[in-house]
């Protein structure tokens, strides 16, 4: 499909996250020299930041084949017995959402990961033995949206642990650019830059925004995406001029409206806008955060006077006496 075709093969390919290249190419290359697998790594950052990318590319570039999975689909410990156990030499094992793995199922991972061995229980009751299995040597990497969420047995055993960082606009461009060219998309530098400003730094979203500006050109112009054409489509999706949607939107009003700008608890914010506490935390504030739009304080989220701004809203006494 579209989304596999798009992503990037090698770290060469990869746009952004330069930091992270840097140190994977050196871990990698250092590792291959010395005949070992890679040591096991963690990468995390808000979704649609190309963790899942990053995983394959790694196992391209380590020439190992990798196993896909996630936190929620492994619910038993024999699920994840039987994807160890099927792993070969070198092999990446890839967990998605890690940090939504049962307790009891993380702690096969721990030895696991640490002498590359599982104990695993046969029988019930008096009779029970405990039977330990050789894995072969393996690269666990774990994918979550927040570190924070990991218990610190499992993160401890990482030896490389990354952050993804929200793309800028030129990288985006860049990005939109080459998928633009793989789809055989006629698209000019304006048009990419006015998709990237409307991306909200996710190349996830700029891909996804690229099939529907596409099928606007197609449709409404001559299939060319210039800049006229990507802000009329994304005016329609009513994705605004830097890429804030509806949810983004309702929760900035929220906070100045209902809240005269804050500071409001988490708790209550998910119930006003009626979305759950950690698709807030994961999905909207990170860009929000990230332009300057919101603060956070212990007290809760403040919305500055940027978002006040972009709004069109104007700042009442209460909200000016906190800054
Ligand atoms: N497609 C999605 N993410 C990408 C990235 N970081 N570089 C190149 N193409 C991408």
């Amino acid at each position: 499909d579209m989304e596999t075709s798009l992503r990037p093969k090698r770290l060469t390919e990869y746009i952004g996250q330069e930091k992270v290249k840097e140190k994977m190419n050196i871990f990698i290359q250092a590792a291959k020299e010395r005949n070992e697998t890679l040591d096991h790594l963690l990468l995390y950052g808000p979704p649609g930041l190309g963790k899942t990318t990053l995983a394959n590319i790694i196992a391209n570039e380590m020439g190992v084949k990798i196993r896909i999975t996630s936190g929620p689909a492994v619910e038993k410990p024999g699920d994840l017995a039987a994807i160890l156990t099927g792993l070969n030499h070198g092999d990446v094992l890839f967990i998605d959402e890690i940090h939504r793995l049962n307790r009891n199922i993380e702690e096969i991972l721990y030895p696991a990961m640490e002498d590359y061995v599982i104990d695993i229980i046969v029988g019930k009751g008096p009779g029970a033995k405990s039977i330990r299995l050789e894995l072969p040597p393996f690269t666990l990497i774990g994918a979550t949206t927040r570190a924070g969420l990991l218990t610190s047995p499992l993160r401890d055993r990482f030896g490389i642990i990354n952050r993804l960082e929200i793309y800028n606009k030129e990288q985006l461009t860049q990005i939109i650019l080459r998928s633009a060219q793989i789809l055989d998309v006629p698209m000019d530098q304006g048009g990419a830059m006015e998709m990237a400003g409307r991306s909200r730094g996710t190349p996830r979203i700029a891909n996804r925004l690229l099939k529907r500006v596409r099928d606007y050109a197609q449709i409404r112009s001559d299939g060319t995406i210039d800049k006229e054409t990507a802000k009329m489509a994304l005016d329609l999706l009513e994705v605004d001029e830097i890429g804030l949607d509806e949810v983004d939107r309702k929760m900035l009003t929220s906070i100045m409206v209902k809240f005269s700008g804050g500071p409001v608890g988490l708790d209550t914010l998910a119930a006003t806008i009626d979305e759950e506490k950690t698709t807030i935390e994961d999905v909207y504030e990170p860009y929000l955060l990230q332009l300057g739009f919101l603060k956070r304080t212990p007290r809760g989220r403040v919305a500055t006077r940027l978002a006040y701004q972009h709004m069109g809203i104007a700042m009442d006494s209460e909200a000016i006496s906190f800054f």
